[in-house]
């Protein structure tokens, strides 16, 4: 590749191999890269290793072969407690918030390790004022789609560069799933680039820059997002998939 994307590409995975047990890979050779704020989408059948991708980034399971660098330093296998002070940031798709505390208590845990973090609480609630409006209330009691916004404000505490969101639009209603991908959008015009897995294809299309299918734990097309919508390959990659895509 020359120029362009690549070359200014704020996260890069190249010859990525990783799995959960020894010698039984589930990424083969998977290249990826994530422009400078922009939304680049994850898409793909149930079980093609999206999931493990995002994790495999993040440090979350075993890398054998390949490497991750962000912003031209590798961080390949970083540990988890590195993430934050790289200047990345990884959104779990479930049990991202402390359900039994508050919204003010789960973004003081994770405002502890930020140097000036009475200011960046006041910078969170300010993206975020239905956060501060509920401050006190239990994260349990949130509706669906406040909870994930205070997942996204708790991984942008140490002010990422990089954001990776594993579905974060599951499981809501159509609706709300429009309100989160739009904030995932919002973002990158905030200096954060994103790399997101979503589930229903359509949407993920409209609302991502780039796209990148895998299958099978490689890599079966990529391309900018309105390109992507238009080949007919996705429909065949997708047929014979266990997942019904969603209209
Ligand atoms: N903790 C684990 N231990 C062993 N194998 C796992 C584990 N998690 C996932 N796998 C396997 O890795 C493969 C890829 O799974 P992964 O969760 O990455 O897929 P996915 O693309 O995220 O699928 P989905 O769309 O269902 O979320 C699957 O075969 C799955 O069974
Ligand atoms: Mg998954």
């Amino acid at each position: 590749m020359s120029g362009g994307a690549a070359s200014d590409a704020v996260l890069r995975v190249e010859g990525l191999v990783a799995g959960y047990v020894r010698d039984l890979p589930i990424l083969r050779d998977v290249d990826l890269s994530l422009a400078r704020d922009t939304l680049t989408a994850i898409i793909g059948p149930n079980g093609a290793g999206k999931s493990t991708l995002i994790k495999a980034i993040a440090g979350l399971v075993p890398v054998s072969a390949g490497r991750v660098v962000l912003d031209g330093r590798e961080i390949t296998g970083i540990r988890p407690d590195e993430m934050a002070g790289l200047g990345l940031a990884y959104v779990p798709q479930t049990d991202n918030v402390f359900r039994s505390l508050t919204i003010s208590e789960n973004l003081a845990l994770v405002l502890r390790s930020v140097a000036d973090r009475t200011r960046r609480l006041e910078e969170l609630y300010a993206l975020f004022p239905p956060l501060a409006e509920k401050r006190r209330e239990r994260a349990g009691a949130l509706s669906g789609g406040q909870r994930q916004m205070l997942a996204v404000a708790m991984a942008l505490a140490s002010r990422p560069r990089v954001m990776l969101m594993d579905e974060p639009s599951a499981g809501l209603s159509p609706k709300i799933q429009e309100e989160v991908l739009a904030l995932a959008r919002r973002l990158t015009r905030e200096g954060v680039s994103i790399l997101l897995v979503e589930q229903n294809v359509k949407q993920a299309l409209r609302v991502a820059d780039h796209c990148f299918i895998l299958a099978e734990g490689r890599n079966r097309l990529d391309g900018p997002a309105d390109r992507i919508l238009s080949d007919p390959a996705v429909a065949e990659i997708y047929l014979g998939g266990t997942r019904v895509e969603p209209a």
